[in-house]
């Protein structure tokens, strides 16, 4: 196969695309949400470079999806006062509303969602090059998140409809909103991490101001009237443009209660430090990580294969979770690494709307020079790229790397890729996997690949310490979403699952009494009369 041939000609003409993906006219999204009222804009547009190319008569040419508007510091601050009216201190409509009903607006939400399914799902393909298949489960994870939210909050609120008494004080504890939250997602998973973070602290009574990433814009437009039907005037608001023009005066105003971002840890310092009060800040941070994979003397290679080329180059290596560094075993490295090598030869690459397709082009500007620039550091310094055109480059698209071996004091050792470069180092001792481990910036997963169980408990105790999640045979994943997601160190602040997300967004808060017979009075005749949404034994069923 001249995998440079296939390279070269990766890239359609417009008649090979099929009819159920094509682009028909430009995505021009002039829409921003801000209290309840959708906006046109009529100011400057970002123009959006799909990571696509197109053949014409005169060469390959970028496909221009759209653009989306560029909002100034006027409208981001509309639309944090917005949030801050809706939330009005927390007397405002959404932060009092009964548990029932903010599950009752999350329900029509998603019943909206479902029918812009395939909407989202082509700009998802158009815009950041996910896959068909994945950018079908990227919606329909989505969706399942915010069912299993709603049942998950059903369950905090049953567990919380009781009272307490103890040493003569009677209390009912709840979990109450923080506040205003800025949401902002990563571009890799633009809907669904996106999401991760703005349903839980929406279904726990905050008002949201909400900023797509930098890529992965266009495919939350279709959502808009969704927000604006099922949620209160003010509740979700959105901004586009640049971070600096429209996020930092809304960090500096101090009004943010509470900051989700997922992105680089670069970023997230700066947010942070242009609030002007940081204790009032919560924040709730996915940030960088460069999972290791450890894979002992005795692994089982088939498995320890296919596990490591799913968790190193699905979505091209873009994952926050993705396995960034394999570790070899001197013993088995020769085996490993052809049988590695062969099986990164064996993926499809092409378009994202061909079945099959694993690798595709990448949304990042300037990310092929990149990963080309790393893996030509790593064989000056002697390593080699084990797989058949590993590293051709077309415009955007980049063929699959697996560099070795690769050393201590070269980039890919060191340096979070994200992209679809697997670099592989070989060991004796392990010893140095470990030290890697340790030393490294990040501490998010590591994968240990082997059948020993006494080797692979030793290695469980020291590293349950290094990072948040120990993958025993198996690739490094967030999922299932129901199980705690976390990192040490410079790889995030704060857990996430479905239901850590409830309880990062909100706050215990309590109304407490004295059990005397006044109190006890009062507090029953609050309940019999169902004056309160929060002092309640209502139960949801
Ligand atoms: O980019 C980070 C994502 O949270 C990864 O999720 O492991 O399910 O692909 P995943």
């Amino acid at each position: 196969m001249d995998i440079q041939k296939l390279v070269s000609s990766i890239f359609p003409a417009e008649t090979q695309i099929p009819p159920s993906a094509k682009i028909d006219r430009p995505v021009i999204q002039t829409q921003f949400l801000i209290n309840g009222q959708i906006r046109h804009w009529n100011g400057s547009q970002n123009e959006v470079l799909s990571p696509i190319f197109l053949q014409t008569p005169e060469g390959a040419k970028q496909f221009v999806l759209g653009s989306f508007p560029m909002l100034s510091q006027k409208e981001a601050m509309e639309a944090l006062d917005s949030a801050c009216a809706a939330y009005d201190n927390g007397q405002g409509q959404w932060p009092t509303m009964s548990v029932r009903e903010r599950i009752g607006r999350m329900e029509t939400f998603a019943r909206l969602m479902k029918a812009k399914r395939d909407e989202v799902v082509k700009l998802l393909m158009w815009e950041i090059g996910k896959s068909l298949d994945d950018s079908r489960k990227e919606f329909d994870r989505t969706v399942g998140y915010i069912i299993a939210t709603v049942e998950a909050l059903k369950e905090l609120d049953r567990a919380s409809s009781k009272f307490v008494i103890e040493s003569g004080v009677m209390a009912q504890i709840r979990r109450a909103p923080l506040g205003v939250v800025l949401c902002m997602g990563p571009y890799n998973y633009p809907l669904n991490e996106t999401f991760t973070t703005l349903i839980p602290a929406l279904i726990m009574g905050n008002c949201v101001v909400f900023k797509p990433a930098k890529y992965g814009v266009l495919l939350l437009g279709p959502l808009l009237e969704a927000f604006a039907e099922a949620f209160p005037p003010g509740v979700v608001n959105t901004v586009y443009g640049s971070g600096e023009e429209i996020i930092t005066p809304i960090m500096k105003s101090g009004k943010v209660d509470c900051l989700a971002f997922i992105g680089s840890s670069r970023v997230a310092d700066i947010l942070k430090a242009q609030h002007p009060r940081p204790h009032r800040l919560r924040s709730v941070l996915g940030l960088g990580a460069k999972n290791a994979g450890i894979i002992l003397p005795d692994a089982d290679i088939e498995q320890t294969v296919t596990e490591c080329v799913i968790g190193s180059l699905s979505f091209n290596g873009q994952r926050c979770t993705a396995l960034k560094m394999l570790f070899v075993h001197d013993s088995i490295a020769d085996e490993f690494t052809r049988k590695f090598s062969n099986a990164v030869e064996n993926l499809k690459f092409g378009m994202p709307w061909e079945p099959g397709v694993n690798i595709t082009p990448l949304p990042v500007p300037g990310k092929p020079e990149d990963l080309r620039k790393w893996t030509d550091e790593a064989i000056a310094g002697g390593a080699k790229i084990l797989n058949e055109g590993g590293g051709t480059v077309n415009e955007t698209y980049f063929h699959p790397a697996v560099v070795f071996p690769v050393k201590a004091g070269m980039v890919l050792y060191v340096k979070e890729q994200f992209g679809p470069v697997v670099p592989i180092a070989q060991y004796s001792d392990i010893a140095e996997p470990a030290r890697w481990v340790a030393q490294s910036p990040y501490g998010q997963q590591v994968s240990v690949f082997g059948k020993d169980p006494s080797q692979i408990a030793k290695l469980i105790d020291p590293l349950v310490n290094q990072v948040c999640r120990v993958n025993i045979n198996s690739q490094c994943q967030r999922g299932p979403d129901t199980f705690p997601f976390a990192g040490r160190k410079d790889s995030a602040e704060g857990t996430l699952s479905v239901s850590d997300a409830l309880r990062v967004f909100s706050i215990r808060t309590l109304v407490a009494g004295k059990k005397n017979e006044m109190n006890t009075e009062i507090f029953t005749a609050i309940m019999q009369d169902r004056s309160s949404n929060f002092l309640s034994t209502d139960f949801i069923l």
